[in-house]
């Protein structure tokens, strides 16, 4: 999707202006770069209207994996820019803000996940890909909340599994599949682990007929599951990564949904579906790292060609592998 401003009103506010201006000149940098701009759905709205593709991490991964563009400018936060590297190294991966980092990502170090690993020898390692490059690398496989539950379906039952980093998507596949030889690793996202349940009740007396979207990095979903499915009917209640709340919102015939995710969703959900009603779970759930990319940083990123984001052959080559075993399931 491109938007082309061609006409620069003389009335309009200068902030108005300014950004028209900055659109303008984005649209004529990349074209004459051959750059892809990939937009997480968290992305703010003017970024993700810019974007040549809008979606989840899987999503933006594969994304990043077919282009033929020689430049990926990436929106999203620094983990997801390295996967690219990592996909493509013949291509320049950039992103705008090289601060824009991930809580949950951060909560593992190669020292902790080499210690964690020797106490259990033989364990298969299954890496969220909110992991750095180095923790991919010493994984057997990667998964997104897309495919996190066939991924481990797709492991052997007698095989013990270390999960990590987030303790909230690895007890919810614990529980989904039944499994018991699974150690999860104690990570969260600041964002979603701060969603209580009493939210939930809440909006859910307030929105009766609402469907309820909940990403499975949610605090709110494991301990309480059983206490939200009470509160809920089955079928309106979905378990989803971001690219899956927009299909199952796209396909539903529910009018009303109540999400309980990062708040940027929200400008897709309802673009997609202006006959519908979005509510969010908390207004406040907002990631501070997906807001740091800006127009201004976009448009500096494309005229400056910055920041570049690189990874290691020798540790993009084990990293793919994971990522490949898991594009392999699914
Ligand atoms: P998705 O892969 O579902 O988009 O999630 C990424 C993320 O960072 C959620 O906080
Ligand atoms: Fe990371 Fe949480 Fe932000 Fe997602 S919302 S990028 S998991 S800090």
């Amino acid at each position: 999707m491109t938007t082309a401003v061609n006409n620069i009103h003389p009335h309009k506010s200068e902030n108005c202006k300014r950004t028209e201006k900055l659109i303008q000149e984005i649209t004529q940098i990349r074209k004459k770069r051959n750059a892809v701009i990939l937009a997480h759905n968290y992305q703010i709205p003017v970024i993700q209207d810019l974007a040549d593709f809008v979606g989840d991490s899987l999503g933006l991964s594969r994304q990043a994996a077919a282009t033929k563009s020689d430049v990926i400018v990436f929106c999203g936060v620094h983990f997801m820019a390295e996967t690219a590297a990592i996909l493509c190294p013949e291509k320049r991966v950039l992103i705008p803000d090289l601060e824009a980092g991930c809580s949950l990502a951060a909560s593992i170090t190669l020292d902790r996940l080499v210690k964690w690993k020797a106490e259990h020898p033989g364990a298969v390692v299954v890496s969220y890909v909110n992991t750095t490059a180095a923790i991919k690398a010493e994984s057997d496989y990667c998964c997104t909340s897309g495919n996190a539950l066939q991924i481990v379906k797709s492991i052997d039952a007698d095989k013990e599994i270390l999960f990590l980093p987030d303790v909230f998507l690895g007890s919810w596949v614990k529980r989904m599949t039944g499994r018991e030889n699974i150690h999860i690793w104690m990570g969260e996202c600041h964002v979603h682990t701060a969603i209580h349940p009493r939210s939930i009740d809440e909006k859910m007396r307030e929105h009766p007929q609402a469907e309820l979207l909940i990403h499975p990095e949610c605090g709110c979903l494991t301990p309480y599951l059983d206490r939200v499915a009470r509160l809920v009917k089955g079928d309106q209640l979905k378990v989803a990564s971001t690219e899956g709340m927009i299909v199952r919102a796209c396909q539903s015939p529910a009018k009303q949904f109540v999400v309980a995710t990062e708040v940027g969703i929200l400008h897709r959900l309802q673009k997609e579906n202006p006959d519908k009603e979005f509510i969010p779970i908390q207004d406040e759930m907002s990631c501070q790292f997906m807001k740091m990319i800006t127009l201004e940083k976009l448009h500096a990123a494309l005229a400056n060609d910055q920041y570049q984001v690189t990874v290691p052959e020798e540790v993009a080559a084990k990293a793919r592998l994971s990522i490949e075993r898991m594009v392999a399931v699914g």
